[in-house]
């Protein structure tokens, strides 16, 4: 008898076939998001999960999965997991870091590019019909090359950020972090470690690439914001929540900021209604690592987490340590 896995959500039938000959898959094709009390159900019994960030692993699930041994998120952020209380039900966590970075990288510069250069809100004037004539100053945006650029969370996506901005764009990268990088780290990619206030006052464009935690929860609020100089930008390619998104779309109102671009949100896929109605905001619905190519490796590493320690008892990229 295979043992039994759930997978969560849809995923590529590739990667489905390659966990069936291994597993009793129960899948979810349809890619219905389940209700916390429906993922209790569906997982009851399985030994195994593959999850992305909209299930919710915490205590009351484990408590009636008594046969759970180990939950794969195909993402980065875990903050869907509470991994004391799985290390505590002895559930080994995985994600899937490294293959996202460079892909995840690419987007955080193509929100920033946009959203400074003001590419939406240009082409939603265009498609209504309003572009009539060229001139000197329309959709003015501000310049991204040689300007200064403050990233808060400094991993691998951080420093991916920093490494296109140095050396393709000629920017200052300033960083925060909870601690500095080494200093050989630092000039592989460029950037210079800072004080929170210090980099808010001193960018241009401010990046969020932080994981989100009680700790990180509105790292930029009304506080920070008033912060930032007048003719910023700010990019969260993090987390919802690591951003107060009422405080934001008050200052996107105002004027406070210049433009935001944003592809997390507080609640998504709910996205406060005064973001969706200011001009100076760049929307996307979290498809930072969303590449084909890179997907199908996040797949493949989730499955490659369950078959590893499930068959062979090794772990591969653990988010926790548990007995077996
Ligand atoms: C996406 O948000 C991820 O954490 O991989």
């Amino acid at each position: 008898m295979k043992p039994a896995i759930l997978v969560a959500r849809a995923i590529f039938p590739e990667v489905l076939e390659r966990l069936s000959q291994t597993f009793e898959v129960t899948a979810n094709q349809d890619d219905r998001v389940y209700t916390p009390a429906e993922l209790t159900e569906k997982m009851r019994g399985k030994v195994g999960a593959l999850t992305t960030g909209s299930e919710r692993i915490d205590a009351a699930l484990l408590a009636a999965c008594p046969n759970l041994k180990v939950v794969a998120n195909m993402a980065v952020g875990y903050n869907n997991f509470d991994v004391p209380a799985m290390t505590a039900a002895g559930v080994l966590a995985t994600n899937t870091p490294d293959v996202l970075t460079e892909t995840t990288a690419d987007f955080g510069f193509a929100l920033l590019m946009a959203t400074a250069r003001r590419v939406t809100e240009s082409e939603h004037y265009l498609r209504a019909g309003h572009w009539t004539r060229w001139s000197y100053d329309m959709f003015a945006g501000a310049e991204v090359h040689g300007s200064t650029l403050g990233i808060i969370g400094m991993g691998r996506i951080g420093q991916g950020i920093a490494r296109r901005a140095a050396r393709g764009f000629d920017m200052q990268v300033l960083y925060h972090n909870r601690s500095p990088l080494p200093v050989a780290q630092e000039v592989e990619c460029g950037a210079r470690y800072a004080g929170k206030e210090a980099l808010l006052r001193a960018a241009d464009h401010v990046m969020l690439v932080v994981p989100y935690s009680a700790e990180t929860h509105h790292t930029i609020g009304a506080a920070e914001i008033a912060m930032m100089k007048p003719t910023a930008t700010l990019v969260n390619i993090a987390r919802g929540g690591i951003v107060d998104d009422a405080a934001l779309a008050q200052a996107l109102k105002s004027r406070r900021i210049a433009a935001a671009g944003l592809d997390v949100f507080e609640g998504e896929p709910s996205v406060h209604p005064d973001l969706l109605t200011v001009p100076n905001v760049v929307l996307t619905p979290h498809i930072a690592s969303a590449t084909i190519a890179t997907r199908l490796k996040m797949a493949n590493l989730a499955a490659d987490n369950l078959v590893d320690y499930l068959v062979h008892g090794r772990t591969r990229t653990p988010l926790n340590q548990v007995s077996r």
